[in-house]
């Protein structure tokens, strides 16, 4: 029999091959801090009529925030009468959990105990990722778009954005002194804020939505929407077509009358416990636009260019009190009206009452 060095070669370059490939699979399935994005696990949740949604990290997701008393809470009430899109209550953990992981990245000595401890930043990213998902798909009636609204996720917004990487973010503003007279005057204690000083509360939201803008902007505009308190109370019907469009949801006119999808299945879910209840069992309306004119005592108005530079940042006249915030739409006013003549009172399926505080890495205590 005549030797092919061909005949030899090809069988030995294949075996080679298959080596490597099933070498590489092996390392790949067992290596802990190198688990592949398709190895993450699903979670299946059933709705009331057993309809079946499974969600992992790569499914599409929405978190909304803000700096508290921003009408975060009247945002994500608004989707939530959305049928196609769940966000809840607060869940207070997941801002917690946020700040803990990012302490484990960001203060090297910290990062290399843990690496020496053989405790991976990857691994603390699937730890992390894994229990935000767990609490964001198990806290309330499942939906194919999941959303989550703790007011200070959005200081995490660009590393959420790479653990999930479908998911998009929806930054409330509004005009600074609107949101420090609502926590002083309702005392919605904030940690960090100093309820007695309108001065110290308004330099402390200028930093704080000064952080969230810039994770917004890192994010970037296809996946982080800023919207702004004033739009969504005067004119809610073109700012919540710009978010559905913005989320790839088609328009459901629900989200204009979330106060009607109260307690419902696949509505609004609402809790006693949060300081916004009261407010947003109302239609979408007024009265909180101005109430914080006259507030401001005189030596911080004077000073509010240095107090507080996100107010000219973005876009409320510092000077004018109050700015011309834009028209209101027809059904707005009617509203307003409705509401003034206290039509709404709150509905009796709310969850149990206790008295929270907002501490400062953004969960309520
Ligand atoms: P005020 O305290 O000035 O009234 P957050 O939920 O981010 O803490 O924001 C709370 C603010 O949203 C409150 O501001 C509240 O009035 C406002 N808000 C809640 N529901 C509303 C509604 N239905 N219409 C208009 N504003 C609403």
């Amino acid at each position: 029999m005549r030797f092919s060095v061909k005949r030899a070669v090809v069988p030995l370059l294949t075996l080679f091959g298959v080596y490597t490939l099933t070498s590489a699979l092996y390392q790949l399935l067992t290596c802990p801090g190198k688990v592949p994005r398709t190895q993450m696990r699903s979670i299946v949740v059933r709705n009331w009529n057993q309809t079946q949604y499974r969600y992992n990290q790569n499914t599409p997701m929405v978190f909304v925030g803000g700096v508290p008393r921003s009408g975060t809470t009247l945002m994500r009430a608004m989707l939530d009468a959305h049928p196609d899109i769940r966000c809840g209550e607060e869940t207070r953990v997941i801002p917690r959990i946020l700040s803990l992981r990012q302490g484990w990245g960001r203060q090297t000595e910290e990062r290399w105990a843990l690496e020496e401890e053989g405790v991976s930043q990857e691994m603390l990213d699937a730890a992390t990722t894994a229990f935000l998902l767990e609490v964001i798909a198990r806290h309330g009636e499942p939906a194919p778009l999941l959303c989550n609204k703790d007011p200070f996720t959005l200081k995490s917004a660009v590393y959420l954005s790479q653990i999930f990487p479908n998911s998009k973010f929806l930054l409330m503003l509004r005009d600074g002194r609107a949101s420090v007279h609502s926590m002083i005057s309702r005392r919605v204690t904030i940690a960090g804020f100093n309820l007695s000083s309108y001065r110290d509360c308004l330099t402390k939201w200028s930093n704080a939505v000064e952080a969230m803008l810039s994770q917004c902007m890192a994010v970037g505009q296809s996946r982080c929407l800023t919207v702004r308190y004033e739009d969504l109370v005067l004119q809610p019907r073109a700012t919540m077509q710009r978010v559905l469009r913005f989320l790839n949801t088609p328009w459901h006119e629900g989200v204009l009358h979330h106060e009607e999808a109260i307690g419902k299945p696949g509505g609004v879910s609402l809790s006693r416990s949060e300081r916004s209840t009261d407010q947003v069992i109302k239609p979408v309306n007024l009265e909180a636009l101005t109430r914080w004119v006259g507030h401001i005592p005189a030596d911080v108005q004077e000073d509010i260019e240095n107090i507080a530079p996100m107010l000219r940042r973005l876009g409320y006249n510092p000077k004018a009190n109050p700015p011309d915030y834009g028209q209101p739409d027809p059904e707005v006013i009617n509203n307003t009206q409705r509401v003034l003549r206290g039509d709404f009172k709150s509905p009796t399926n709310l969850k149990r009452q206790v008295s929270p505080k907002i501490d400062s890495k953004g969960g309520r205590n």
